[in-house]
């Protein structure tokens, strides 16, 4: 069966789920291009998060993506917290920002319970997962409600761990991505491989439906990963860029300008290695540091210098998530995008 038929989407293009930076304006969009637009649920209460499905609902009757995280989070650790705390603690000073005066914000929250109970009865066509999958459980709700199941896998070994638990199809996510690295198996990151060294090993071992991810931002790339045996593609950063996106100004002038040539992966921000411009923090105190507490909790003792240092419009300490193929792309609307991607299909 076709990926398109299997998502219940004219294309077989996944506008990539992006935490923070998009909701279902993006999303819809998509949709209604022809391509599988997708909302990002990992820092959305349950209440956020009805109030995006009712507003989805509200602008396309077509066939979506809803997706989550299925870390398992840790237990808080409050020597290694204050020890982060004192590696800030210059910059604190430097921009005269109180560690406590800022709440850390939703955080990221795991798939659980209450997301469960959404997707039955919201029904997307179709539910992802970042970071392995959730309990068999939990996944047996989301089967059940009818949704197809999609995860992100970074070596054959998570794509094969995916397959045996019943997967519909894998995101093959290179390294070139934007954002948080989805690997859940091995932490090594000398393992995770480049888009298209990860694409064929994935296509030659699965039987299942390979999307690529990672580094797709044209018709062009669109063309290579389907040439390499790709059943479709996400695609991320390049809709950063969209107007529909709720990407920040200071992030859309990183994003254009040319620093954006230079990403590198960081722990700073979240605890987990995630693709980002490369930054003053990531300068001094990374771009991967052994301090930075487990993920998610990294984001709290960050977030009152990224107030800060916002408010005085620098994005010093800001993550400025982007794949390594972005400095290429243009604003445009996402429906334009999406015509643009899907010149790339045979
Ligand atoms: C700003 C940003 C946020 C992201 N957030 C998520 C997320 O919430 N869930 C997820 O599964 N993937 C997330 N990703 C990763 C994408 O799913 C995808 O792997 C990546 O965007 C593909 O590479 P590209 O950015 O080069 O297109 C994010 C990527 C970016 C750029």
């Amino acid at each position: 069966m076709s990926l398109q038929r299997l998502l219940g989407s004219e294309l077989p293009l996944i506008q990539a789920p992006m935490a923070g930076s998009q909701d279902h304006r993006l999303a819809a969009a998509v949709c209604e291009a022809g391509g599988l637009g997708s909302i990002p649920c990992a820092m959305l209460a349950p209440a956020a998060l009805r109030q995006e499905l009712v507003a989805m609902r509200g602008l396309t009757e077509r066939p979506f993506n809803l997706n989550f995280f299925s870390h398992v989070p840790p237990a808080p650790d409050t020597t290694r917290d204050a020890a982060w705390r004192e590696a800030l603690a210059p910059y604190y000073t430097e921009l005269g920002a109180d560690p406590a005066s800022i709440a850390s914000g939703p955080g990221r929250l795991p798939f659980n319970d209450e997301a469960a109970e959404l997707v039955e009865e919201f029904r997307p066509a179709v539910v992802s997962f970042h970071f392995g999958l959730p309990d068999e459980a939990l996944l047996q709700r989301v089967r059940r409600s009818g949704a197809k199941i999609l995860s992100s896998a970074t070596t054959l070994d998570e794509a094969l761990w995916l397959q045996e638990r019943g997967v519909d199809a894998v995101i093959a996510q290179g390294l070139e991505a934007g954002g948080h690295r989805g690997h859940f198996l091995e932490h090594d990151l000398s393992r995770q491989l480049g888009t298209f060294a990860l694409l064929p090993q994935l296509v030659d071992a699965l039987s299942l439906p390979v999307i690529a991810a990672g580094g797709i931002s044209d018709a062009r790339g669109v063309a290579a990963a389907i040439a390499l045996g790709a059943a479709g593609v996400q695609v991320g950063s390049a809709y950063l860029l969209c107007p529909e996106a709720n990407t920040s100004p200071l992030h859309r002038a990183a994003l254009q300008s040319p620093a954006a040539r230079h990403t590198a992966l960081t722990n700073l921000f979240s605890g987990r290695p995630a693709r980002g411009i490369v930054n003053r923090l990531m300068r001094e105190l990374g771009p991967l540091s052994t301090h930075a507490p487990e993920f998610p909790l990294a984001t709290a003792a960050i977030a009152p210098l990224r107030a800060a240092a916002e408010a005085r419009g620098s994005g010093d300490f800001s993550p400025l998530w982007a794949g390594q193929n972005v400095a290429s792309c243009r604003p445009m609307p996402a429906t334009e995008l999406t015509l643009e991607l899907a010149r790339g299909f045979p």
